[in-house]
């Protein structure tokens, strides 16, 4: 089977020091892959090089087999590959709508109405607030509003930096739930940075392990849902300074 994305040997550096090296992994076509790390351990920085939103000072970085290792941002959000970050980051004075319309800048209006109502139709809870201000949204819902705006390019790599931040349980089961969902649907491949380990474990195939900028070792997910196994992935790959949420 043809991995949709390969990450070979990447690393990034800021200023000086190396934030994440070797790192190496796999993304197969409709499949979600996780990464597990305590703060700093270079999550986000994984992402954002996929993304091509930072620099890459070595490795590469393949999509279907095509070298997108230089390939800038908005070039990678046409071919598919599109980051959610961290915090949210929609535009609050925007309404709903013309937040979703931000991220199918580049489709022509049909297929933009035709993903409007494909994410609404995801997202029930923000289809019936399409002209409310952003700010207006929940936390839960505005973060359903920037997965949601991720799709309107039609992703088919999907990059979710903490989906569950700030989030109170109840919320995080919803969004997780709809991310299952869209992927049922959309057939999209997800790469998922999360701290919140159940949650990330339930919709996840398989999980790396992240500490210090390295890959420490991968698991597959089903295993990790039993608590006895997930605990002892967590001392061995992350030691005792981590939690499980
Ligand atoms: N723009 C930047 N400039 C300099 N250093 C940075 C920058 N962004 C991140 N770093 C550093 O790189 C390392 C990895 O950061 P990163 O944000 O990737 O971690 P993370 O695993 O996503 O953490 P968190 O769980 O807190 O979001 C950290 O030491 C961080 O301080
Ligand atoms: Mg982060």
């Amino acid at each position: 089977m043809t991995d949709l994305l390969q990450v070979e040997d990447l690393a990034v550096t800021y200023g000086a020091a190396p934030a994440v090296s070797g790192i190496s992994l796999t993304v197969p076509d409709r499949g979600t892959v996780a990464l597990l790390g305590a703060n700093g351990a270079g999550k986000s920085t994984v992402l954002k090089a996929i993304a091509g939103l930072v620099p890459k000072s070595a490795g590469r970085v393949r999509l279907m087999g095509e070298d997108m290792t230089a390939t800038d941002t908005r070039h990678l959000v046409r071919m598919g590959v599109v980051y959610v970050p961290e915090g949210r980051e929609i535009v609050p004075n925007l309404s709903v709508d013309e937040n979703l319309v931000l991220g199918g800048f580049h489709l022509d209006g049909a297929t933009r109405r035709r993903r409007r109502d494909m994410v609404l139709g995801i997202f029930t809870e923000i289809a019936g607030r399409a002209a409310s201000p952003a700010w207006r949204l929940s936390g839960g819902e505005q973060q359903m509003l920037a997965i949601g705006r991720a799709l309107m390019a039609g992703p088919r790599l999907l990059l979710l930096d903490e989906p569950s931040l700030g989030l109170a349980p109840l919320l995080v089961r919803r969004v997780f739930d709809r991310l299952s969902a869209i992927r049922a649907e959309t057939g999209l491949a997800i790469v998922l940075v999360e701290q919140n380990f159940r949650m990330t474990v339930r919709v996840a195939d398989i999980v790396h392990f992240l500490r210090s900028g390295r890959l420490l070792g991968q698991r597959n997910a089903a295993e990790l849902r039993d608590p006895a196994a997930m605990e002892e992935a967590i001392s061995a790959y992350l030691g005792s300074g981590a939690e499980a949420a």
